[in-house]
């Protein structure tokens, strides 16, 4: 099939690329004229394992093109994805101005059927401003579709192969049947492709979201009262999560969720209720506990040092909001540097790919340690903020050796604390007694 993808971001570069490797001809069109020249030259612009590899066959195989050209894009192509950032308004709303300015391009620009996909995560009612901004000057037939994307980042190319389900939102016969075709390859292994009408698909990406920072922010919870009523969180969990109704998985208690996804999503859908006169409890608390998690160390980082900072110097093991990728939007790990800044106290930072991303957006405000040892230097303490597998089993004796103290605070409960104890570790977690 011909595919235009437009947007270039996470999900728009992953489902360009995995169309591609299914055999499609894929066109990805994006603003970003550096990008494009990038992506078109071989040089893949996110860190995603397993993507590169994709990305370099599909291109030496002229099955996946980039251009800035909307009209060059889209012009053989029988679907085209819209892959454009939601980013939050100031009002927690998502911002559909990409979405609505490229529809109106599309109006003007297509002569023939098109089936035509929000791939972004975006409010419900969506897809009909989308059909009604195409449609202000179309003179083709074309459908509007929700697909919302499930992907996560660090594990995308896999989630994108064999996605637990394909949600389809459209109530056209002629686009349902293009969809089903499209992602057949995906679902072989009986995965089902859930077809629904378009309010309902849009409504399903918020709450799957909005369902899994709850499940989070629940553990969290319990991760409080485990350290209050002497309670250990790892074995509340895994009781817990036996049971098939509630599933182990996403009740990992730490310093809070991040990323481009969660924080927005719940946000977005407390700001979707509102609007339409109803106040979500739940989500409103769920955001509560969560920013309040991301300082969880902090009173415990205080209480060994009698509240104070000033002149302490600090080791901080991860920096990405969650393992296996560059991404430190929402990161925990930027909230627990401006507290131990504020406070009077120095960082030094480690993360094995978001180094770069941290130095744009912190600058001096940090030094940055080339090895996750060197990062312990003359620091006072250790903190963990990302649990990536490298932290996971660390030389303790070097650790030991190198901080002034044998202090670690770990953010993501990355060692077993009996352990901690016999190595000669003060060590402090989340929801486990020190
Ligand atoms: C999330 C969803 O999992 C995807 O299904 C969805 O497609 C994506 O958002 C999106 O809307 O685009 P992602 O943000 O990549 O994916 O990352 P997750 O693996 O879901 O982790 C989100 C955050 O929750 C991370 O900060 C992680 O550390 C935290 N988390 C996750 C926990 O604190 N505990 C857990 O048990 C699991």
């Amino acid at each position: 099939m011909k595919i235009t993808v437009v947007g270039t971001g996470y999900v728009g570069l992953v489902t360009g690329t995995c169309f591609a490797e299914t055999g499609n001809n894929v066109i990805c069109v994006d603003i970003d004229v550096n990008k494009v020249n990038k992506l078109s030259n071989g040089q893949i612009t996110i860190y995603e394992p397993g993507l590169e590899k994709l990305f370099d066959r599909n291109l030496k195989e002229d099955r996946l093109h980039f251009t800035t050209n909307l009209a060059e894009g889209v012009k053989d192509a029988e679907v085209i994805f819209l892959a454009l950032p939601t980013p939050p308004g100031e009002d927690g709303s998502a911002d559909l101005s990409y979405i609505l300015r490229v529809a109106e391009d599309l109006g003007k620009i297509i002569t023939d059927y098109k089936v035509i996909i929000d791939k972004s995560t975006v409010p419900v009612g969506t897809a009909e401003k989308v059909y009604a901004m195409i449609a202000k000057n179309c003179k083709s037939e074309f459908d509007v579709v929700s697909n919302p994307e499930f992907l996560r980042e660090g594990v995308a190319v896999d989630d994108f192969m064999k996605p637990d389900r394909v949600v389809i939102g459209t109530r056209s016969e002629r686009a349902r049947k293009v969809m089903g075709e499209l992602f057949a390859p995906f679902v072989r292994q009986g995965n089902p492709i859930l077809f629904m009408d378009e309010k309902s698909a849009e409504l399903t990406k918020y709450a799957a979201n909005s369902f899994l920072a709850t499940k989070i922010s629940f553990m969290n919870e319990i991760a409080v009262l485990c350290e209050k009523l002497g309670a250990d969180v790892d074995m509340v969990r895994r009781g817990v999560g036996s049971d098939d109704r509630i599933g182990k998985r996403f009740l990992f208690p730490g310093i809070g969720y991040g990323g481009s996804c969660f924080p927005k999503d719940v946000q977005a859908l407390v700001k979707s209720s509102e609007d339409a006169d109803y106040e979500f409890r739940i989500l409103n608390a769920v955001m509560d506990v969560n920013e309040k998690q991301k300082l969880f160390l902090l009173p415990k980082i205080n209480s060994w040092f009698k509240n104070d900072l000033k002149g302490k110097h600090f080791a901080l093991w991860g920096l990405a909001f969650k393992p296996n990728t560059d991404d430190i939007r929402e990161a925990p790990a930027l909230y627990m540097i401006d507290a131990l800044v504020d406070a009077g106290a120095t960082v030094s930072v480690f993360d094995p790919e978001a180094m770069a991303n941290v130095e744009r957006l912190l600058g001096n405000k940090v030094t940055y340690a080339p090895h996750q040892y060197e990062c312990l230097n003359n620091a006072d303490a250790l903190i963990i903020a990302t649990e990536w597998s490298v932290f996971r089993t660390p030389d303790f004796d070097k650790i030991k050796t190198t901080l002034k103290n044998s202090l670690i605070f770990d953010g993501r409960n990355l060692f077993d604390v009996t352990r901690m104890r016999e190595l000669g570790f003060h060590y402090e977690s989340v929801g486990r007694s020190a």
